[in-house]
C-alpha cells in the first residue's frame, strides 16, 4: 500500500467555532476540503505518531465516506492504532467515555450536532484531547493557523474497510478495532446510577418516552431503557437516520413535536425525554410539564446526593454565562463555587480536570459531569429517573418545590436565525459601544447594575477569552443578554436571553413569555433588533 503525498492549497474559512468546524455538507464535498482540515489536525499535534486515536461520529450524511477518508489519512501519518465505531458512529459522549477508557491520545468526532443533516444539511468534525474533551482554545487556533498555510496531506491508497462488523484489521501499518460503543457506554451508566431502584418505578407503572429523534441515540437508549431497566417499548424514533427523517434533531419544544404531543396529551406519560443529533443534548418533560435546561441544571446539583455515583456532594458547579442563575443559588445553599464560564463545553474541561465542578450545564439543553468530558444526554435523562425513583414525586412536583425554596429564575432564549451577518455584526458593535457608562441608567422600571463584554480568566490555565456576549443585568436580579451563535453556517444567528428572578412563590405559575415580556420589550428597545435583524419575530424560542 502506498501513501500518496496531495498537493494542495489553503482554505480561508476553516477556524472551528463554538464546537469544532461546521460547514454545509456540500462545502465538505468541495475536493480536498475535510482532507486539508484532517492534516491539519495531525500537522498540529505533537508526537500523535504511534498513539491511539478514537474515531466516530452521528451518523449523517457523509459520515461513511469521511470515516473512510480519515482512516486512510490517519494511516498515512503514522497513527498507531485507531478505535472506530461499528458503522463509523458513535454519540458524542460515548466517544469521551471512550477517549477516557482506553487512555486514548485524542479522538476525531464528525458531527453537526443539532443541525438538520441530508446532502443539504450540515456536517461537522471536531478533535477531542486526552481528557475526552473538545480541544481548547489553544488547539483549534493551531489547526486553523495550519488550515492557512497547508499545501500538502497524506492519504493510504487502500480500498475501503468493512466497519459493520467488529472486527481487528490493519490499514498498512495501522491497527483499526471496530468496536461497539453501546456496551461500555451502559457500563458506565451503570456505575453511577441506581438501575435496580429505577427499574422498580417502571416496574411499577411508571411510563416514559425517550426520543431519539432518528439520530445516534436509537440504540443506546434502545439498551439501557428498554432492554437494562425494562421500559418495553419506551424508544421513540430510535432508528438513526441519515438525515434524521428530514427532522431537525433538536430536543426543544419546537423540533421535538413528536414528543411534546405525547408528553403534552391528556393521557400523558410520568416522564418524557429528547436528545439530539450526536447524543450530547437533553429535554426532559413531566407530564404536560416542560423542564428548561437551567433548571435542571439546579435541580440535579441540590438533589446530586440522592445518586449513586455523585453521594458524596459535588465539588462545584459551572455554567454557561447564558445560563439562568437557578444553579447559583443552588450552590450558595451548598457552600460550593458556581463557575460562570463562556458559551460551550470546551470551557469546562479544565474545571473538571482541576476537580473545581463535578456538574457543568448550559442553557442550551447541556448537561454533563465528570464520568466524561462531554455534555451528556442520556446520562442526564438517567440522573432525573434516579432522582425521581428516589423521591417518588412527579417532575411537576419535583420542580415546583424546587422554585418554593430557591426562588424561580423565569428564563428564555430567542434565536434570529440566518439574518445578515454584516448587520448582525454592527448590532453587536452598536451595543459594544452603548456599555460604557451605562451603569447606573433607569430604563423604564429597570435600573442597570453593570453592563459589559464577558471576558473570561480561567481559573486553572489562566487563558482569557474576551467579547464572550454582551450582558446587561439590572438591580433586581435579571439579566439580558446578546450573542452571536458560534455554531450556524448561514448568515449570522443572533441570541437574546432574558432572565428575571422570582422569590415569591404565589408568582411563580405565571407563563414564562408573559412574565418575562417587559425585558424582552426593553432588550428589543436597547439593541434594537428588529431593524437590525430585519425580522418582526424571533426563528426560535426556547
Ligand atoms: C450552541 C449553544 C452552546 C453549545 C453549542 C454546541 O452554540 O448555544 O451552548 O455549547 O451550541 O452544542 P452557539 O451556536 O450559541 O455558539
Ligand atoms: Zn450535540
Amino acid at each position: 500500500m502506498n501513501i500518496r503525498t496531495v498537493s494542495t492549497t489553503p482554505f480561508s474559512d476553516q477556524k472551528p467555532g463554538t464546537s469544532g468546524l461546521r460547514k454545509s455538507v456540500t462545502v465538505f464535498q468541495t475536493p480536498h476540503y475535510l482532507e486539508n482540515f484532517v492534516q491539519s489536525i495531525f500537522d498540529s499535534l505533537d508526537g500523535c505518531e504511534g498513539q491511539t486515536i478514537v474515531l466516530g461520529g452521528d451518523g449523517r450524511y457523509y459520515n461513511r465516506q469521511a470515516i473512510q477518508i480519515i482512516l486512510k489519512m490517519a494511516a498515512a501519518n503514522g497513527i498507531g492504532r485507531i478505535l472506530v465505531g461499528k458503522g463509523g458512529i458513535m454519540s458524542t459522549p460515548a466517544a469521551s467515555a471512550i477517549i477516557r477508557q482506553y487512555k486514548a491520545y485524542g479522538g476525531i468526532i464528525l458531527s453537526a450536532s443539532h443541525n438538520p443533516g441530508g446532502p443539504q444539511g450540515d456536517f461537522g468534525i471536531k478533535y477531542n484531547i486526552t481528557s475526552g474533551g473538545p480541544a481548547p482554545e489553544k488547539v483549534t487556533e493551531a489547526i486553523f493557523e495550519r488550515s492557512k498555510v497547508i499545501n500538502r496531506y497524506k492519504i493510504l491508497e487502500a480500498d475501503d474497510l468493512n466497519l459493520d462488523k467488529l472486527t481487528v484489521t490493519r490499514l498498512g501499518e495501522m491497527s483499526v478495532e471496530v468496536i461497539d460503543p453501546v456496551e461500555p457506554y451502559a457500563r458506565l451508566m451503570e456505575s453511577l446510577f441506581d438501575f435496580e431502584r429505577i427499574r422498580q418505578l417502571i416496574k411499577h407503572d411508571f411510563k416514559l418516552c425517550v426520543d431519539s429523534m432518528h439520530a445516534v441515540t436509537g440504540p443506546y437508549a434502545k439498551d439501557i431503557f428498554e432492554k437494562r431497566l425494562g421500559a418495553a417499548g419506551s424508544v421513540l424514533n430510535g432508528e438513526p437516520l441519515e438525515d434524521f427523517g428530514g427532522g431537525h434533531p433538536d430536543p426543544n419544544l419546537v423540533y421535538a413535536h413528536d414528543l411534546v404531543e405525547i408528553m403534552f396529551a391528556n393521557d400523558a406519560p410520568d416522564f418524557g425525554a429528547a436528545s439530539d443529533g450526536d447524543g450530547d443534548r437533553n429535554m426532559v418533560l413531566g407530564n404536560n410539564f416542560f423542564v428548561t435546561p437551567s433548571d435542571s441544571l439546579a435541580v440535579l446539583t441540590a438533589n446530586a446526593t440522592l445518586v449513586p455515583g455523585y453521594k458524596t456532594g459535588l465539588s462545584g458547579v459551572a455554567r454557561s454565562m447564558p445560563t439562568s442563575e437557578a444553579v447559583d443559588r443552588v450552590a450558595e445553599k451548598l457552600g460550593i463555587t458556581c463557575y460562570e464560564t463562556p458559551t460551550g463545553w470546551k470551557f469546562f474541561g479544565n474545571l473538571l480536570d482541576a476537580n473545581k465542578a463535578t456538574l457543568c450545564g448550559e442553557e442550551s439543553f447541556g448537561t454533563g459531569s465528570n464520568h466524561v468530558r462531554e455534555k451528556d444526554g442520556l446520562w442526564a435523562v438517567l440522573f432525573w429517573l434516579n432522582i425521581l425513583a428516589v423521591k417518588g414525586e412527579s417532575v411537576e412536583a419535583i420542580v415546583k418545590d424546587h422554585w418554593k425554596t430557591y426562588g424561580r429564575n423565569y428564563y428564555s432564549r430567542h434565536d434570529y436565525e440566518e439574518v445578515d451577518k454584516e448587520r448582525a455584526t454592527e448590532l453587536m458593535d452598536r451595543l459594544g459601544g452603548m456599555l460604557d457608562g451605562m451603569a447606573g441608567k433607569k430604563f423604564a422600571n429597570y435600573e442597570v447594575k453593570y453592563a459589559d463584554d464577558f471576558s473570561y480568566s480561567d481559573p486553572v490555565d489562566h487563558s482569557v477569552s474576551k467579547n464572550q456576549g454582551i450582558r446587561i443585568g439590572f438591580t433586581d436580579g435579571s439579566r439580558i443578554v446578546f450573542r452571536l451563535s458560534g455554531t450556524g453556517t448561514k448568515g449570522a444567528t443572533l441570541r437574546l436571553y432574558v432572565e428575571s428572578y422570582e422569590p415569591d412563590a404565589n408568582k411563580h405559575n405565571l407563563e414564562t413569555q408573559a412574565a418575562l415580556k417587559p425585558l424582552i420589550d426593553l432588550a428589543q428597545e436597547i439593541a434594537q433588533i428588529k431593524e437590525y435583524t430585519q425580522r418582526d419575530e424571533p426563528t426560535v424560542i426556547t
